[in-house]
């Protein structure tokens, strides 16, 4: 090919390498993962870990790669960190505030104060009502103080409103039943004193969209947030595969705002009935796609965290029988359609 003169071979050659060496750079540093591509929207996203699995590489890798938040499954629970009286185990727990420290990832602690995987001295004992409070301010106050700095935001109570009339805060579990109806009260007071800084979540399931639940909590969280006790409220949201975001949901978030609080998305999966389809996993793929835009709609909402994120790790199985794959990797880590689902919300 005939060059004019001005014209030589040599800028053009070098005008073509530059190119194709910006689109590569382009196409490298474009985000790749959830958590790039959340990290740009300002979002977390965010999964419970088992802390058994991190030792396994792909669990490890995997997690620190798609996610910003991250939350224990158990191993913040009163029964693994405090199995005998004023004798804490923290090793667990360290190892997981260790990891999300190093990787930079926000760390949730779940939970402080439940009704449900407590130690057994505490579930087998004889208490007053003293003895039980005194019991819980010694378990917040040295836990939230064990964590000042590395957890960001506490669950400080879980699953304390009645799911049937009367509704209101349950007198028949443990807690209420030692303490009394003030027991949530009288737990965010004691967390609000041990970590002045940190974010206190009242946590629950069944209180997500609209009806007598969601109501009882947000009566629950308004004369808790009067007495600026309270920040935040978790929707646990452990959803059939099908669920979609209705007006129920938007009124609750809103309302919630109005009242001056922020909500996670605390436990987020979508299960089905095993086996495993294509058409099933569409199904499920459009249920974290709606829940992520809605997420993304409403500015109080601050997070979406997913109990556990590859169905080799996952309570469904062991709870619902016949059920399963609510996740969005599989047993083999590789990403589901719910995965590309929750990408595509963020990149748009
Ligand atoms: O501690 C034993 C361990 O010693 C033994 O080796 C192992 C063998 O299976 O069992 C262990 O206990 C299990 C524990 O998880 C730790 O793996 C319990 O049997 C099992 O019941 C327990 O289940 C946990 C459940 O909470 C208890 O209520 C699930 O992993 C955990 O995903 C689930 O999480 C709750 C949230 O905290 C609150 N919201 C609901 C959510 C789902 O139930």
């Amino acid at each position: 090919m005939p060059h004019g003169p001005g014209c030589s071979p040599l800028p053009l050659l070098l005008i073509a390498s530059l190119t194709l060496l910006v689109a590569t750079h382009r196409v490298l540093a474009a985000p790749s993962t959830l958590r790039e591509l959340a990290q740009q929207r300002g979002f977390h996203i965010g999964a419970a870990v088992a802390i058994p699995f991190l030792a396994d590489t792909d669990y490890r890798e995997t997690l620190r790669h798609q996610f910003n938040i991250c939350v224990a499954e158990n191993a913040f629970k009163m029964e693994s960190l405090q199995p005998y009286r004023h004798q804490f185990n923290f090793n667990d727990a360290d190892q997981l505030a260790a990891f999300a420290q190093t990787n930079h990832l926000r760390l949730r602690g779940h939970t402080l104060v439940w009704h449900s995987q407590m130690p057994w001295w505490l579930s087998h004992g004889q208490w007053t009502r003293d003895e039980g409070l005194r019991i819980m301010e010694e378990h917040i106050t040295t836990v939230m103080q064990h964590f000042k700095g590395k957890v960001y935001a506490w669950d400080v109570v879980n699953e304390a409103v009645s799911d049937q009339a009367p509704w209101g805060v349950r007198t028949d579990n443990f807690w209420g039943k030692t303490v009394g109806a003030d027991y949530v009260e009288k737990a965010f007071e004691f967390a609000r004193r041990a970590d002045s800084q940190a974010v206190l979540y009242y946590n629950d399931y069944g209180a997500e969209g609209a009806g007598p639940k969601a109501d009882a909590v947000f009566q629950l969280l308004k004369q808790l947030k009067a007495k600026n006790l309270v920040d935040g409220v978790g929707w646990q949201s452990h959803f059939e595969s099908g669920w979609k975001a209705d007006k129920g949901y938007v009124a609750n978030a809103q309302r919630l705002a109005q009242l001056g609080l922020e909500i996670s998305i605390t436990e987020l999966d979508f299960r089905f009935t095993l086996p495993s389809t294509p058409e099933k996993l569409a199904t499920q793929a459009e249920s974290y796609r709606s829940m992520l835009r809605f997420c993304l709609s409403q500015p109080n909402i601050k997070a979406m965290v997913l109990w556990g994120f590859t169905d080799k790790s996952s309570w469904i199985p062991h709870f619902f029988k016949g059920q399963g794959d609510a996740l969005i990797f599989d047993q083999n880590y590789r990403p589901k359609p719910a995965y590309d689902a929750l990408a595509d919300v963020l990149l748009h």
